[in-house]
């Protein structure tokens, strides 16, 4: 079995944080989201890995994740560059598939349980393809699929406006290499793109039997702001906290808080957790950090209450009052404009970011 990850697309909704870099790599509790998906893969004993490149952040995605060694697997790189598609990013990895049966794993998908009954599910029985599916309570927002009593899948729905089924599509998927040719057949769909629900539901059609999954545990599909701020919410939630860094005596450090050996809470400051801090990042006087946030490298905090965050990283976050529910992306300053004149905000704000004040 071979892994096929994709790291492609557009990520227009996470815009501006995608202008800089591709989704794949936005930290969740400190982590590229795309590192959880390769550790996935590996505990399913999937060692040998395609990442699929889109056209932004290629070098970003390779540098980070290098050939794999350093998390047990083999990285081959493979450029797909326009978003023609999911189907079509798939495609690019015929060569690299052969013969072998594989996963494909959206890089800005998390699951809770990770891939190992998904494919231990379609390795039981004589499948051409698997999927993950979790029952939603809005399945018009998703592709969803309908099943027989079986659970083999009957057809799939790219997100209906009738009730069909409340099982949507996760982003994970297990095919054999005679997905293909299918996928050559495939044409645009009407938003242009080469659609792996198309594709499957061509196997359907031509009597192929699908397997179908069901995840229990969470999974979340990271494409806008505040799906990260849940996914965030959801892994530190089952982090332990290990508290390596500096607490000062007046500081106040309680609950599940990860703060990394070179992180330093001072001057009084506060931190509740579930809290992740990473290294080099300094939480100083006035400063309150609040359960579900997220704090990246290098960055000051002081004066101000952090709560549900999450802040990339080599950041200045000096401001007063509060900061609830945010995605900060990596350097940015927000610093307190209380003493100067003519009162108000200052912005230097970058396309479609998003501020409510
Ligand atoms: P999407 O979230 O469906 O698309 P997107 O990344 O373009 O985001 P947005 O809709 O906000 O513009 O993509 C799901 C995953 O598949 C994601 O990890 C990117 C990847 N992908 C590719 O690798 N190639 C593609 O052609 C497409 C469409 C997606």
């Amino acid at each position: 079995m071979k892994g096929v990850l994709l790291a492609g697309g557009t990520g227009t909704r996470l815009r501006p944080i995608t202008h800089t870099g591709p989704k794949q790599l936005v930290p969740v509790a400190n982590k590229p989201v795309i590192q959880y998906a390769i550790e996935d893969l590996k505990q399913a004993e999937i060692q040998e890995i395609a990442v699929v490149l889109g056209n932004k952040g290629q070098e970003d995605v390779q540098q980070f994740l290098g050939d794999g060694s350093w998390l047990g697997v083999d990285i081959t790189y493979i450029v797909q560059g326009e978003p023609l598609g999911i189907a079509h990013a798939v495609g690019c990895a015929k060569e690299f598939v052969e013969d072998d049966p594989f996963v494909v794993y959206l890089g800005d998908n998390l699951l809770r349980d990770g891939v190992v009954d998904l494919v231990e599910s379609f390795q039981a029985g004589d499948f051409t393809a698997g999927i993950a599916l979790q029952s939603v309570d809005d399945p018009s927002r998703f592709g969803v699929a309908e099943l027989d009593e079986d659970g083999q899948v009957r057809r799939l729905v790219e997100k209906p406006d009738e009730f069909v089924s409340d099982l949507a599509l996760v982003g994970i998927y297990v095919f054999s290499p005679s997905i293909f040719e299918i996928i050559e057949g495939l044409t645009p769909s009407d938003r242009g793109e080469l659609e792996i629900t198309e594709a499957i539901d061509v196997l359907v059609d031509s009597g192929e039997k699908v397997d179908s999954h069901v995840v229990k545990g969470w999974w979340k599909d990271t494409g806008k702001p505040e799906d990260i701020l849940e996914a965030n919410r959801l892994v530190l939630e089952s982090h332990t906290g290990s508290q390596n860094g500096v607490i000062e005596e007046d500081a106040e450090v309680t609950g599940s808080v990860e703060l990394h050996k070179t992180a330093e809470v001072r001057d009084g400051a506060v931190v509740r957790g579930p809290v992740s801090i990473n290294r080099g990042t300094v939480i100083r006087a006035g400063a309150y950090v609040g359960p579900y946030t997220s704090i990246g490298p290098n960055t000051v905090v002081e004066g101000v209450h952090v709560e549900n965050s999450v802040i990339v990283g080599d950041s200045t976050i000096t401001t007063d009052g509060r900061i609830v529910d945010s995605l900060i992306g990596r350097g940015a300053a927000v610093t307190s404009a209380r003493d100067l004149l003519p009162e108000g905000r200052r912005l230097v704000v970058g396309e479609n970011s998003k501020l409510k004040l």
